[in-house]
Formats: structure tokens, C-alpha cells, sequence
């Protein structure tokens, strides 16, 4: 039997970030992982394989959109679905190979298999049980389900994202269930290599609890892109034949139940904890009223010596959250203080153009009875954002309080978004106002003048505006 300082379960960004910095804070560290790979859902099935499929369909658009305009003429490129798959696998291989090696450089074991945790501070895979002075589960999360759809990424009519990624080819028509973040970036992928993307929607904007603003401008940019969207509308239930599907929905305004035909459905309705098998009914583990992991301050659950981060526990599923808590987890493991910020955790989604958001949004704000100011630029005066042919629509919006200047929170639709939100999460975690990032220099030409720009709104006024 092995003995370890921590046992962690589960190897997505939230587990193996936690069992490097473990191992880095000098505790004995081992991480159980049943996939094949390491990685997760994030590199394996999600985050990663989804972004080379952005980057590729997002040249395949300029190709066919914007090359002809720039002088790039000659012979028209054509999709090779199967080769796109395959630089898809490729990414994917070299990343969860990159964390392989990390675990290897950092002595940190991989025990192999499925955990089950029969007793505080012991751990089973297999038929081995390893012991451990504490224990982090760090599991994730698998695509919830929606009542009367069932889906089978092996048939390829009816998936989810999982199956989005792998599809034995370009569907001509798909039907989107959910314009959340999964929904939108596919959507995007399947509309840029020629399916007509329908995507249906519950609310009557996209990506809820986003910035009003940006949710009425993204789906106006990705309209001409070419998504159809029907919103207001709650899907009932799909009918599958050996090759199609019909989508049933109720259209929330009342009348008849719609019908839309589709050669695949992809239900991107969210994603819910995922820790089956752990035995955390047996151990007695607290959970929320949602179904979350239930932990304090310092992400123990209520049984001594067991700790949760990530998708299973509350707020957003984000990779990047994750990382943080596993950062700072092992912190509070090795005697440290470990903090997150939760007010200060962007969100991206890398459509074309990007859209980011961090803090408080401006309905909030104004919800709470807050005095807040807000101050917004178009692409339309950024010389860059012009060049790659990302203006249109696209903007920075920062809002501050009204009497400090105080940054509360930011939303970007524009090109590179996703990088350039960071710049306004320091300003955040520093405590600045919109003036401090209005007189520092922004270099020319970036698209990080927007940023400026908007920060600029917010006093005296923006330059090219
Ligand atoms: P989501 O929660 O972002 O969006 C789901 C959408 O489905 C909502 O707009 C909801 O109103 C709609 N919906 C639910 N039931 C419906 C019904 N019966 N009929 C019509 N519409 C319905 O969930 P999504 O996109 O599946 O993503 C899951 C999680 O993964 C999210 O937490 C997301 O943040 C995360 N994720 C993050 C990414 C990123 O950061 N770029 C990329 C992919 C996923």
C-alpha cells in the first residue's frame, strides 16, 4: 500500500495544476486518472480540440470570405474533414503528452484507473488501495441531460460536445440545442465548413447573464456569419431515423409545437458535477441543493480530510477556475493561505470575433442600485481590428463606479478579446480606475487601444471616437 501527503482525482486543469503546485510545495502527490490521457475534458474532448477546429474553419472563412479582397487569388481550398481531424488529434496528443511529462518532471504518480474512496484518507483504483493524508477531488463534469433527448455520439445524429468534435462528417443541416458557449463556438465551427447551423434557444438572448450589449451585437455578427437562430423557444424532445432527426420545441410565446428537420442535433444545454463512482453517499459528503460538492473557504467538505475544487463544486465550469482552486488548495494543504478571487474570473468565448467578460455587468450594477458609469469603444476607430476585417460590431465597454472610477467590470466583442480582457482583470485585482489604464500607454496599432479607448469614455472622452 502507498502512502502519500495527497491524493488527487481526477486529471483536468483543476487536478493536475493542484498536484503540481502540491508536488512544488513539497508534498508526497499522486493523481488518479481512468483516461487513457491526462488532461481531462478540457484537452481531451473540450477546450483544446474545440479551438483547433476555431482555427481551422476560422482560416477556412478568411479563405473564402477575405482572401480574394486582400489580393490573395488562385486556387480555392476545399475541406478534408478527415486531415482536420486529424491536426485536431494532433493538438490534443501534444498537450496531454505536455502533461505527462510534467507529472513525470515533478515526481508526481499516476495511478491508472477509476477511484473509489471507501474511508477518509483512502483512496481504491482497481484492487489497490493507496492511502493518503488528504484528498482532492477534482472530477468535473459531463454534459447534462435533457428530458425526451437522448443522445449517442457513436450513431452521430444526436451528440454532444464530445461527439461535436469527432463527427464522421460535415452534416449538412445541424440543429444547435442551447446558445451557451458550447452551442455558439460549434455552431461556429459546423456554419464556417458549409452546414446550415440552426440554433434554438430557451431565452431570448444569447449567452445568458451576459452583458446585454454584447449579447445583442454577437448574435447580429454571428447571424451574418451565417447562424440562424429561433429563440424563446424550449425543446421538447428529438425523433431519431437511422440517419436524421426531428427537433420538437414549444415556442415560449405560446402556439403550436415547431418541428425542424437536421442530419445532426448537438445538445449544448450545460454541463452538471460529475463524481459517480467516488462513494461520496457512503462517506456522508455534503452536497448543495444543485447537486454540487458542498465545501468552505478552503474547499474542505464536511468530511475531515477531504477537499473538492473545480466543476464539481459551485461556480462557473471554467478551466481556468479550476487552476486557480487547485493552486490554491494545495496551498491551504501545505499549511499556506489559499485565495481565489472569484469577483475577478474572466470568460471567453472564441468565436470570431472573440467576446470576454470579467466582473460585475452593467444590469447587475445597476440591479444592486449602484451609481456606475460606463464607458464604450467601437473597433470601428481601431486602425488593426479594420486590417483583419474584425470591426464590425465589435467593441470595448468598460464600467466603473461612478464616483471612485473604480473598474467593476468589462466586456469585450472584438478581435483577441479573450487576451486582451486580462489587461482589465490586473486593473481589477489592483484596484484601478478607468484613469489608470487611460494614462498608461497602449501601444500603436493594437487592438489593446480599444481597451484604452474605453477607458478613455469613461472620462474626458475616447480619442477616435
Ligand atoms: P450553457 O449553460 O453555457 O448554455 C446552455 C444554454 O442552453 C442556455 O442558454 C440555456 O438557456 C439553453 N437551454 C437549456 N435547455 C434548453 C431547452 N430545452 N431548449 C432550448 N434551450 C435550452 O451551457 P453549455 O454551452 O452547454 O456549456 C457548458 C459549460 O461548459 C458552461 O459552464 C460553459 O461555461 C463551459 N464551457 C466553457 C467554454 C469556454 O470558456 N470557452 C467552452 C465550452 C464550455
Amino acid at each position: 500500500m502507498s502512502q502519500y501527503d495527497v491524493i488527487i482525482i481526477g486529471a483536468g486543469p483543476g487536478g493536475y495544476v493542484s498536484a503540481i503546485r502540491c508536488a512544488q510545495l513539497g508534498l508526497k502527490t499522486a493523481i488518479v486518472e481512468g483516461r487513457e490521457t491526462l488532461g481531462g475534458t478540457c484537452l481531451n474532448v473540450g477546450c483544446i480540440p474545440s479551438k483547433a477546429l476555431l482555427h481551422a474553419t476560422h482560416m477556412l472563412h478568411e479563405a473564402e470570405h477575405n482572401f480574394a479582397s486582400m489580393g490573395l487569388k488562385g486556387k480555392t481550398q476545399s475541406v478534408d474533414w478527415d486531415q482536420m481531424k486529424s491536426y485536431r488529434s494532433d493538438v490534443v496528443g501534444q498537450n496531454t503528452s505536455g502533461v505527462e511529462f510534467l507529472m513525470k518532471k515533478n515526481k508526481i504518480d499516476w495511478i491508472k484507473g477509476w477511484a473509489t474512496i471507501p474511508a477518509a484518507g483512502k483512496v481504491q483504483v482497481g484492487d489497490e488501495t493507496h492511502e493518503a493524508k488528504n484528498i482532492v477531488i477534482a472530477s468535473g463534469s459531463v454534459p447534462a441531460s435533457l428530458p425526451g433527448v437522448e443522445v449517442d455520439n457513436d450513431k452521430g445524429i444526436v451528440v454532444d460536445s464530445t461527439g461535436a468534435i469527432d463527427l464522421p462528417k460535415v452534416p449538412k443541416k445541424m440543429t444547435v440545442i442551447g446558445a451557451g458557449v458550447i452551442g455558439l463556438e460549434l455552431g461556429s465551427v459546423y456554419a464556417r465548413l458549409g452546414s446550415e447551423v440552426t440554433v434554438v434557444e430557451y431565452m431570448d438572448a444569447v449567452c445568458p447573464g451576459m452583458d446585454a450589449d454584447v449579447q445583442r451585437s454577437f448574435k447580429r455578427i454571428l447571424e451574418k456569419q451565417g447562424l440562424k437562430f429561433i429563440m424563446g423557444a424550449a425543446v421538447q424532445g428529438v425523433d431519431t431515423t437511422k440517419t436524421k432527426a426531428k427537433v420538437k420545441y414549444q415556442p415560449k410565446k405560446g402556439g403550436d409545437e415547431e418541428v425542424l428537420d437536421a442530419d445532426v442535433v448537438l445538445v449544448a444545454t450545460g454541463r452538471k458535477p460529475f463524481y459517480e463512482g467516488l462513494g461520496l453517499d457512503k462517506l456522508g459528503v455534503t452536497l448543495t441543493e444543485r447537486g454540487q460538492i458542498a465545501v468552505n473557504g478552503s474547499w474542505a467538505t464536511n468530511v475531515p480530510g477531504i477537499y473538492a475544487i473545480g466543476d464539481v463544486i459551485e461556480g462557473p465550469m471554467l478551466a481556468h477556475k479550476a487552476e486557480d482552486e487547485g493552486m490554491a488548495v494545495a496551498d491551504v494543504l501545505a499549511g499556506n493561505h489559499g485565495h481565489v478571487n472569484y469577483g475577478v474570473i474572466p470568460g471567453v468565448v472564441y468565436t470570431t470575433p472573440e467576446v470576454a467578460t470579467v466582473g460585475a455587468t452593467e444590469a447587475a450594477l445597476k440591479a444592486e442600485g449602484r451609481k456606475v458609469k460606463v464607458g464604450k469603444f467601437m473597433f470601428l476607430g481601431n486602425a488593426r481590428a479594420k486590417a483583419v476585417h474584425q470591426a464590425e460590431g465589435a467593441f470595448a465597454k468598460i464600467i466603473v463606479d461612478a464616483e471612485t472610477d473604480r473598474v467593476l467590470g468589462a466586456a469585450i466583442i472584438g478581435p483577441a478579446a479573450g487576451d486582451m480582457i486580462h489587461e482589465l482583470c490586473v486593473a481589477m485585482e489592483f484596484g484601478a480606475s478607468a484613469q489608470d489604464i487611460a494614462l498608461t500607454c497602449h501601444a500603436h496599432p493594437t487592438y489593446s487601444e480599444a481597451v484604452r479607448e474605453a477607458a478613455l469614455a469613461c472620462g474626458d472622452g475616447p480619442i477616435h471616437a
